[in-house]
C-alpha cells in the first residue's frame, strides 16, 4: 500500500480492483445490479462533490472520497454484514503502519454506510451515504427484460437520471430524479426508497442541510 493514504493510491492499488472484478462478477450471477468500479467510483465523486461544494478542505473531500469508494468491497466475501467487512478489509488494505485517526474514521465512516436508522457517525459518513444512495443509475440494472427483475431493481431501471445538486448558501441538497413512468410509478420509488430517502435526510442534516427530493420536477421534500 501507498505509504500516504491517498485517493490515486487507492485506486491503483490492483488488489482492490481485485475486489471490484470477483464482487461484480459474483452479483451478475444473482442477477443483482452493478457493484464493481462503476458504484464504486459514482459514490466517491459524489461524496467529494458535497464536500467540495459545502466548503470542506481538500484532504476532508479526499477521506470521504476514499472512504465512498471502498464502501462495497465487502460484498466480495458476503452482501451479508458487507458494511462491516468492507471496513475491516480497508483494515488489511491499508495495514497497521497506517492506523491513526483518518484510517479509523474511514473504517468507522464504511462499517456504518447501512445503519439506516441512525445518523452518519461524521461529515465523511454522511458525504459516504449520500454519495452510495443515490446511485440510482438503470446503467446498473443487468437484464433488459422488465418482467424478470425484482421491484428494487425495476425502480431503478426506471431511473433515467440522477443529479445531486447542492446549494451552499440555502444549506440544500437537492436529489432530482427523472422516473420514467411507463416503468414503475412515483408509489413504486416510495415503497423501495422509503427507507434510503430518509437516510440521505439524515446524511444532509449532519452536513447542517436540508435534503430536497424532486421527482420529475415535483417536490415531493
Ligand atoms: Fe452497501
Ligand atoms: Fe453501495
Amino acid at each position: 500500500m501507498n505509504e500516504i493514504l491517498t485517493f490515486e493510491g487507492i485506486r491503483n492499488n490492483p488488489e482492490i480492483q481485485t475486489y471490484f472484478e470477483f464482487t461484480d462478477n459474483a452479483f451478475a450471477v444473482m442477477g443483482y445490479k452493478e457493484h464493481g468500479h462503476g458504484h464504486a467510483l459514482r459514490s466517491a465523486e459524489t461524496a467529494e462533490n458535497i464536500l467540495k461544494s459545502l466548503g470542506y478542505n481538500q484532504r476532508e473531500q479526499e477521506l470521504a472520497k476514499i472512504a465512498a469508494y471502498l464502501h462495497d468491497i465487502g460484498n466480495t466475501v458476503s452482501i451479508h454484514s458487507h458494511d462491516q467487512s468492507s471496513a475491516v478489509m480497508f483494515l488489511n488494505i491499508v495495514g497497521e503502519s497506517l492506523y491513526g485517526d483518518e484510517v479509523f474514521a474511514i473504517a468507522t465512516a464504511i462499517g456504518g454506510h447501512e445503519d439506516k436508522n441512525v445518523d452518519p457517525v461524521s461529515t465523511m459518513a454522511a458525504a459516504l451515504v449520500l454519495g452510495d444512495k443515490t446511485d440510482v443509475r438503470r446503467e446498473r440494472i443487468r437484464t433488459k427484460n422488465m418482467f424478470l427483475i425484482d421491484k428494487h431493481s425495476l425502480v431503478i431501471a426506471a431511473c433515467r437520471k440522477a443529479e445531486v445538486i447542492v446549494d451552499k448558501k440555502e444549506s440544500v441538497i437537492k436529489l432530482k430524479i427523472d422516473i420514467d413512468t411507463s416503468i414503475c410509478s412515483v408509489m413504486d420509488y416510495f415503497e423501495i426508497f422509503m427507507s434510503r430517502t430518509i437516510y440521505c435526510k439524515r446524511a444532509a442534516n449532519v452536513l447542517k442541510c436540508d435534503l430536497e427530493l424532486y421527482i420529475n420536477e415535483d417536490k415531493f421534500l
